[in-house]
């Protein structure tokens, strides 16, 4: 038994930390200045009344962006939203997601 939980966790382990290099970061940072900061601010630090989105979980992120591709509002200005994330790509989506997990004011 304490064996296969170890194998388990083993499993849990690198399907996790597979899942958080699958984006590529350099690639999401060249999307996200195609367009993005303009509202969201240099490296996804938040403008004005536009959402910080840098320093979040990439699931999270991810989540956030598919759910606005498929139209679905989450707060108050979503229509600006789902007009943003309608022509990404899955991968897009895991490249800019990969960059604003990691991005500083800095970078
Ligand atoms: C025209 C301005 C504008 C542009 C351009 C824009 N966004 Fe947004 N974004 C918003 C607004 C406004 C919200 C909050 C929408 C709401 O009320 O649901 C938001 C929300 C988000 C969220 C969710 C934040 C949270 O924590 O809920 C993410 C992630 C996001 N944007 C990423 C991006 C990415 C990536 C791009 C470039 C492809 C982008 N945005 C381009 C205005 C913009």
């Amino acid at each position: 038994m304490i064996r296969f939980l170890i194998s388990a966790a083993f499993v849990v382990t690198i399907f996790l930390h597979d899942y958080s290099f699958s984006g590529d970061a350099e690639a999401g940072k060249a999307r996200y200045a195609q367009n993005c900061g303009n509202c969201h601010g240099p490296a996804g630090m938040g403008l004005a009344s536009y959402p910080k989105i840098q320093g979040k979980e990439i699931a999270y992120l991810v989540d956030r962006l598919k759910t606005y591709r498929a139209g679905t509002k989450i707060g108050p200005n979503s229509s600006l939203m789902i007009m943003m994330a309608q022509p990404l790509s899955d991968t897009e989506i895991e490249n800019l997601a990969a960059y604003l997990s990691s991005a500083h004011n800095n970078n």
